[in-house]
């Protein structure tokens, strides 16, 4: 068995708690520095150095999104901006956008986690990888990117979009192994079919790394039969570096935490109390490595379950179960995290739309679709199909700049839309049935 960091992948149990409670000691000093945490222990009467063990963790309260959205965009950060020298943040031109900054140290230490990632995968130094995902301020860029160079992979950084390039790139350097998000992997095994060519036949693919959006067991199986390789589960949250987090190894059996870098809670997101081992609830992470801008006991909103027993690869660290879907109304499209208050934020900003509308998510020839009914004013009906057309097109322009991804918007008339008896329903995911249900 070989491991990208054979010492810290096989500690056992007790040098691993050891290990933990050592870093979250440095990591509580740290915080202390933010302007934020500071507050936070002075109003819940902490000393950093009291903290001992997990239970003494639990005194200190959850950090939320909305936490890091009110405290954007330096609230969090425990050294002065010389220091810094990245940031990655959320998409959306109204609210605040989560960001999350990054030290040289940082950097190398998130870099080191993903080559350790992909290691576990099976990917060498010997692999041609292809980074098949949006760069820019999305993690997954980046991330696997400096990743993979770690690794001493030749890297590929093809972005996200024009499938039929990343086909020839395949094709031209002898790519063995991608990463890409799930859904995006159906739209692009059609495309090798519209180019008459077999991945299994006419490509050197031996991995596909996927992730970032929830997918079923049942998805990964089509996903390797499509393909003729296996495909490996891929876990990370910006506020948590990126990419990272929890990756499966060789054998498939879950995502191994890497919890030399990351204390993990799972608590019942109702009433946040910690659930029985191996029980499904809301994933908290802790930082235990990060400098620039630790965090402590994130709410991911992402519900899954440790599973229980060791794994046959002989790593320690905990695994667990893919992702079934999150506590709070987020979803993925696309591979873009999107609220559905930022569609309303957009929408109820315009005089001319109505009260209602709905957003719809859909698989349409094997590519992900979201696209908006809007009920529209009745004074917006001048009779001008031209003035229609046009509040369309700005909808969809507005709306693409808040979410990214360009949706379908259909206007419709006023209280035309069916009203649902008590909360509103205002998101309908039709998309494939192979994948998990984000409702
Ligand atoms: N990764 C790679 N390619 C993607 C993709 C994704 N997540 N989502 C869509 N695409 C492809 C489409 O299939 C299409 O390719 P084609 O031209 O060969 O048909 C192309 O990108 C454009 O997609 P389309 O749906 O027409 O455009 P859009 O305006 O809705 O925006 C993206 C699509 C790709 C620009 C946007 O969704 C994006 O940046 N996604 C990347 C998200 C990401 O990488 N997240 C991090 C994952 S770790
Ligand atoms: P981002 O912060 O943009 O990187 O998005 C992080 C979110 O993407 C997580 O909180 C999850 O909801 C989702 N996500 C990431 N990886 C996976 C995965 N392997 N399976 C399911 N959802 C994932
Ligand atoms: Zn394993």
């Amino acid at each position: 068995m070989t491991y990208w960091e054979p010492q810290s992948e096989t500690l056992s149990r007790s040098e691993l708690t050891r290990l933990q409670f050592d870093r979250l000691g440095k990591t509580l000093e740290r915080a202390a520095k933010s302007p934020y945490y500071a507050e936070v222990f002075k109003r819940h009467n902490i000393e950093p150095g009291s903290i001992r063990g997990l239970d003494d963790l639990r005194r200190i309260p959850f950090t939320t999104k909305e936490d890091l959205r009110n405290h954007f965009p330096y609230g969090l950060l425990t050294t002065p901006i010389k220091e810094i020298v990245r940031l990655h943040c959320s998409s959306g031109t109204t609210g605040n956008p989560i960001v999350v900054f990054y030290n040289q140290h940082d950097l190398a230490a998130w870099a080191n986690l993903v080559a350790r990632s992909m290691f576990a995968a099976g990917v060498r130094d010997t692999d041609v990888f292809q980074n098949i995902c949006g760069y820019g301020l999305f993690t997954g860029g980046l991330g696997f990117q400096y990743g993979a160079e770690r690794l001493g992979a030749l890297t590929i950084p093809a972005g996200a979009g024009n499938s039929k390039r990343q086909i020839k790139l395949m094709q031209d350097f002898g790519t063995t192994v991608i990463h890409t998000i799930p859904s995006y992997l159906m739209r692009f095994r059609a495309v090798f079919d519209e180019m008459c060519l077999d991945p299994c036949k006419h490509t050197k693919l031996r991995i596909i790394l996927t992730g970032a959006e929830p997918h079923s067991e049942e998805t990964r199986q089509r996903v390797q039969k499509l393909f003729g390789v296996k495909a490996f589960n891929s876990y990370g949250l910006s506020e948590m570096n990126g990419p990272g987090v929890a990756f499966e190894c060789e054998h498939q059996t879950g995502m191994h935490v890497w919890e030399d870098s990351y204390i993990l809670e799972v608590v019942d997101p109702d009433t946040l109390e910690p659930v029985e081992p191996g029980k499904t609830g809301e994933l908290v992470f802790t930082t235990l490595t990060r400098e620039a801008q630790p965090i402590l006991r994130y709410r991911t909103r992402d519900l899954t379950r440790v599973i229980p027993g060791d794994c046959p690869c002989g790593r320690t660290h905990a695994r667990i179960d893919r992702i079934q879907g999150r506590s709070d109304d987020m979803f993925i499209i696309k591979g873009v995290n999107v609220f559905p208050i930022q569609i309303e934020r957009i929408l109820m900003s315009m005089p001319e739309v109505g009260n209602d509308y709905l957003i719809v998510l859909d698989t349409v020839k094997g590519a992900d679709e979201v696209s908006v009914q809007v009920e529209v004013r009745p004074e917006t009906f001048t009779g001008s199909m031209d003035a229609l057309e046009k509040l369309r097109q700005r909808i969809v322009r507005d709306l693409h700049d808040e979410i990214l991804v360009t949706p379908k918007v259909e206007l419709v008339e006023p209280d035309s839309l069916p009203k649902s008896e008590g909360k509103a329903v205002r998101v309908k995911d039709l998309r494939n049935k192979g994948c998990l249900s984000q409702q």
